[in-house]
């Protein structure tokens, strides 16, 4: 293969709208890497804005054009700052927290938490309460025993908690078996053939407002089938229930997948609307119900594409393999900042972004600086046989799952988050330091 513009070229469908190169370097939300660089340093993790925010209005227009008033929660796992929740909060969505931590920052951002949703598979009490007392609109209760507690904690501080009941429906999305969350051997929600007993205790207590039912088949799903069948599922489930009350909403998840390489092909979001839409009615034709007020939760799909890592280019080591070279480009990151290639075998693709360049392409690995020979950031990329040390080489579609799921393995401080937009750039998180990581070490003098 050649060069151009295979291993130059910015793929729309996996770079934020806003990149294209000015003279041969890569400018993301109006601004160039390489002044981006000399600011902010690398590794580091850039947010376009723009990019961000568009998805989130897209997405709720796309749902809000054939759904009546669905609610669109954003996925906060996927990745959250301050400033990321007002943004999406300030696009007219809500935030769905999964953690004590993940609510105590939005919470600090000043999110209203009327519009919060509480995930999680195993809060404690002490969590539960801090949320009911906060005002947390609506908690997603995922386990007999949590509602035991809820009931509890609602009860004694004599609040009528908004919750959702969490339904393993027993579907099992086509998707990373670690990203599938609907099926019946894993950890998340009540047995659909538990439900109905449950429901008739809330209803009974009278202490929780039960808003409806919730599911979420898995992530990084591009067939439809899967939510097809758990919407089918789902809407029997709820209309089984209603001769016994009220059921206002269906919430059914997040999990629509995006393009990380060529290789894949997402629909767009206005076809996913349409579809689940007509899923959604025909199923309730079917049982003949009206159909409840819809709710999802998107993250991966708000945030991801709106993220580009730019690393920089320290060793190059050419490998002889028995069907050919194998150029392996280390950075100064890796599955610290990056852990989805060894967590899931996610593939993702790179490019040279401080210059272009018209040498042949050559077939690339892009691998970190960690001990582990599975460290692996892109597992098979072509990339300009001219690649060298200093070079910066970016990696797209990183906004979601990487800075959330990072670590500090090796001892390695974390990428700052950096938004970009009309030409200038803000910090939303800090560069960890290494003083930082040895601040907790209490043999150092750090907080015991
Ligand atoms: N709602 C619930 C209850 C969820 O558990 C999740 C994701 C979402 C919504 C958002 O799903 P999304 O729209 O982002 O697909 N670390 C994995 C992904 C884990 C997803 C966990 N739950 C990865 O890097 O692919």
């Amino acid at each position: 293969m050649t060069h151009p513009p295979e291993a130059d070229a910015l793929q729309p469908a996996i770079w934020p709208a806003s990149a294209h190169r000015v003279d041969g370097v890569v400018h993301v939300g109006g601004a160039s890497v390489d002044a981006l660089v000399a600011e902010h340093g690398t590794p580091l993790m850039l947010l376009d804005e723009d990019e961000l925010r568009g998805r989130a209005r897209r997405i709720r227009a796309a749902f809000s054009a054939v759904l009546d008033d669905p609610i669109v929660y954003y996925a906060g796992k996927a990745l959250l700052t301050a400033d990321v929740a007002r943004w999406v909060t300030a696009e007219g969505l809500g935030v769905d927290v999964c953690s004590a931590g993940e609510l105590a920052l939005v919470r600090a951002a000043g999110v209203d938490l009327a519009r919060v949703g509480y995930h999680g598979s195993n809060k404690s009490e002490a969590e539960l309460r801090v949320a009911v007392a906060a005002g947390v609109g609506t908690i997603v209760v995922d386990s007999e025993l949590e509602l035991e507690r809820l009931t509890r904690v609602a009860a004694e501080a004599g609040v009528r908690q908004g919750m959702r009941l969490r339904i393993n429906v027993g579907v099992h999305a086509s998707t990373h078996e670690f990203l599938a969350t609907s099926h019946e051997d894993q950890k998340f929600g009540v047995r659909i053939d538990d439900a109905p007993t449950l429901v008739a205790r809330i209803r009974a207590d009278d202490v929780l407002e039960l808003r409806g039912l919730h599911t979420h088949i898995g992530s990084q799903i591009f067939d439809g089938a899967g939510f097809a069948a758990a919407f089918d599922r789902m809407v029997a489930l709820h209309a089984s229930l209603l001769p016994g009350g009220a059921l206002p909403e269906l919430n059914v998840g997040g999990g629509f997948g995006i393009a990380y390489t060529e290789a894949d092909d997402p629909q767009p979001i206005e076809q996913i609307a349409a579809s689940f839409a007509e899923a959604l009615r025909s199923a309730c034709a079917r049982e003949g119900i009206a159909m409840p007020r819809v709710a999802i939760e998107p993250g991966r799909s708000i945030a991801g594409p709106a993220g580009v890592t730019v690393y920089r280019v320290g060793t190059i080591k050419r490998m002889e393999l028995a069907d050919g070279e194998r150029v392996y480009v280390s950075v100064d990151g890796g599955m610290s900042d990056n852990p989805r290639h060894v967590l899931y075998g996610a593939q993702y693709t790179a490019r040279v972004v401080g210059r272009s360049s018209d040498a042949e392409a050559v077939r690339a690995r892009v691998v970190g600086l960690h001990c582990e020979s599975g460290d692996i950031v892109v597992d098979e990329v072509r990339l300009p046989g001219d690649v060298a040390p200093g070079d910066l080489l970016a990696v797209p579609a990183t906004g979601a799952y990487c800075a959330s799921l990072a670590s500090n393995y090796n001892m390695t401080p974390r990428p700052p988050i950096v938004a970009v937009a009309d030409g200038a750039s803000r910090v939303l998180v800090r560069r960890e330091t290494i003083d930082d990581l040895l601040a907790r070490d209490a043999g150092l003098g750090g907080t015991a």
